[in-house]
């Protein structure tokens, strides 16, 4: 099963298995992680599951959609590897993708 690493707010760093056809949002939530709100539920509308994405990993999702990246621009601290959790999806291929997670607001 892949697996994402997260960085959490305070330093402390945690990997849990997300399976695939499920997001790093996904993954964050259903292992009680802090930092990680998720409002919305995962339908790209609110940006509280926003994280910067290791660049390492850029390449490994999809990229961000024109809806993403419009709710990117307004998110707290957003950068150029900002991106919402609930739209990278885990496979095969990204297993081992890292992400470090802002404070939640
Ligand atoms: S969970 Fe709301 S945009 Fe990702």
């Amino acid at each position: 099963m892949p697996e994402v690493t997260y960085e959490l707010a305070d330093g402390s760093v945690e990997t849990v298995d997300v399976p695939v056809g499920q997001s790093v949002m996904d993954g964050s939530v259903r292992n009680n992680l802090p930092g990680i709100v998720a409002e919305c539920g995962g339908s790209c509308s609110c940006a509280t599951c926003h994280v910067y994405l290791d660049e390492a990993w850029a390449d490994a999702f999809d990229p961000a959609t024109d809806e993403e990246s419009e709710l990117l621009e307004f998110a707290d601290g957003s950068e150029a590897r900002s991106r919402l959790s609930c739209q990278l999806i885990m496979s095969a291929e990204n297993s081992g993708a890292r992400v470090t997670v802002p404070e939640s607001l």
